[in-house]
């Protein structure tokens, strides 16, 4: 609920702003109000975190004014954002690599008067009280590069919530962060609510936002196209005003005919990523949905069997043959392809063009003696941007320019087109926006028909419940049980993964 003594804190006025020929914001206002959690939402490209860097002078606009507390801000920059209370975490995790956790946290805090002499050991203490606060389990030395992305992120809240602002700007927070920590952060966000803190929002998550957000703003192509009370509004309604049409059934049920097991993974363990005695199988043309917490080993399992990270003990058989698979070479060679959940480490080359980024994993389908036919890659590459709607002004443009979501796309165009016999997608839809999703899971269903072995790792449960022919759960490195599609509710799906219900099998047919 919002506070009695609602009075507007930061406006946006007309705010425009474009990159070369690209039109990101064509005039976008915003109204926030303190102690009220504001959603902003839009398709991927609509132009939420441009605005936002706008309104934390990350960018300057080409037109239109920012107002804080009905003052025009002049000069803007991210200081002087912080000096006006306002705080953001960024979409793409921002610490300082080479810093310590503690250094990424303090660094940025408000400074009180005068200067004071760094006493490390006093903030070192700070930053594990904050740390604490947001529930983040992270010794304050460790090395922000050695981090996982959940953890970043938490830290990124930390630093946020430290800053103890006016303002809080969240953009895709939860993306990568688990139920518990998503519920630690909604607690915090109420709290500060209550203390009159007004939260700008940004999620593709819907369920969320029903849960947090009093208003809601919506962005299309650049524009504003309105704001309204969270109270009075549909999700239907507010996916009408995103996409401006209506959708396809999300989840298009394909009719793929199993085949032998493709995938056999016979007692897989990893020590040093805690994975412990797995085993699964995926036959030709099913849908493997891989269910369980953040944390659970799911990633961690997919690592192994791509060769990212070192096996144990175990065997893994493809196509009824035992194979060794010591490095991603290795495991591309035996057919598999692997979609990472860290996108933005490992998912595209960011200075390298969307075409390129797209053909790169499949460069035999472009090239002919060895050489690479550029208007295939071409062609190809222009494919795939029509069908996941990647939202990009040519395929020459490099993904580093691509809103998030559209840098999403382009990652797994790579591996929807390589073909091949095993297909590992770790969160596939994470920061893609529902138009998308809906056209992703017919591309993802249509290889399969075609006779891929897909291993899917959601977090979702519409997704995994909807997608997938078999479900396996994860616990502590586990597999705790395997449902059949039939089989297979929320109900039981949780069960497992909290390590309380039995299945018809540690590993199905
Ligand atoms: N640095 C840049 N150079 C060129 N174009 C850019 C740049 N940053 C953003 N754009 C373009 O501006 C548009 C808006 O992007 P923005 O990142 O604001 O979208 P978004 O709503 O945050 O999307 P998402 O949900 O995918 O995060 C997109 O078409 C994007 O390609
Ligand atoms: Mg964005």
């Amino acid at each position: 609920m919002r506070a009695n003594t609602a009075q507007t804190v930061l406006e946006a006025l007309h705010v425009r702003k474009s990159f070369g020929g690209v039109r990101a914001l064509r005039g976008v206002s915003l109204e926030l109000i303190g102690g009220e959690t504001h959603a902003l939402v839009g398709e991927n490209g609509a132009g939420k975190s441009t605005l936002i860097k706008i309104i934390t002078g990350a960018l300057q606009p080409d037109a239109g004014e920012i107002r804080m507390h009905g003052k025009v801000v002049e000069h803007h920059s991210p200081a002087h954002a912080r000096a006006l209370g306002i705080a953001a975490i960024y979409q793409q995790p921002a610490l300082f690599p080479d810093l310590t956790v503690a250094e990424n946290i303090v660094n940025t805090r408000r400074g009180k008067g005068r200067r004071r002499k760094v006493h490390w050991t006093e903030r070192r203490a700070h930053a594990a009280k904050v740390l604490e606060k947001v529930g983040a389990r992270i010794r304050p030395d460790t090395l922000a590069r050695n981090l996982s992305m959940p953890e970043q992120q938490l830290v990124e809240i930390a630093r946020a919530v430290d800053a103890n602002a006016s303002v809080l700007i969240l953009d895709e927070p939860t993306a990568s962060l688990g139920e518990e920590d998503v519920e630690h952060l909604f607690r915090i966000m109420a709290e500060m609510r209550t203390r009159g803190t007004a939260i700008i929002y940004i999620s593709h998550r819907f369920e969320e936002l029903f849960r947090v957000a009093d208003r809601v703003s919506v962005l299309r192509d650049g524009s504003s196209v309105g704001t309204y009370d969270m109270a009075g509004i549909t999700s239907e309604k507010l996916i009408h005003l995103m996409v401006g049409r209506e959708l396809e059934t999300v989840f298009p049920k394909h009719d793929a005919t199993l085949g032998n097991p493709v995938l056999d993974v016979r007692r897989l363990s990893s020590k040093q990523c805690g994975v412990k005695d797995v085993s699964l199988q995926v036959r030709r043309g099913e849908i493997l949905g891989l269910a369980g917490l953040v944390g659970s080993g799911r990633t961690q399992f997919a690592e192994a069997l791509f060769g990212l990270a070192p096996k144990d003990a175990g065997e893994v058989y493809i196509n009824g043959k035992r194979v060794e698979i010591e490095s991603p070479g290795d495991a591309v060679r035996e057919g598999l392809a692997y979609l990472p959940e860290d996108r933005r480490n490992h998912g595209v080359v960011l200075d390298m063009p969307v075409a390129a980024n797209i053909t790169i994993a499949s460069l035999q389908r472009v090239s002919a003696n060895g050489f690479i036919r550029f208007e295939d890659e071409e062609k190809t590459a222009k494919d795939y941007i029509r069908s996941l709607t990647v939202k990009t002004p040519d395929s020459h443009t490099p993904v580093a320019n691509l809103s998030g979501g559209n840098q999403q796309k382009v990652a797994l165009a790579r591996w929807l087109m390589t073909d091949p016999k095993i297909l590992v997608l770790d969160e596939p839809t994470q920061g893609i926006d529902v138009g998308a999703k809906a056209e992703i899971y017919h591309l993802i269903g249509r290889l399969a028909q075609k006779g891929t072995a897909v291993l899917m790792i959601s977090s979702e449960m519409n997704e995994i419940l909807g997608m997938s022919d078999r479900i396996a759960v994860m616990t502590k490195g586990r597999i705790a049980g395997v449902l059949s599609r039939e089989e297979a509710t929320p109900y039981k799906i949780l069960e497992l993964t909290l390590g309380l219900g039995s299945s018809s099998g540690q590993e199905g047919a």
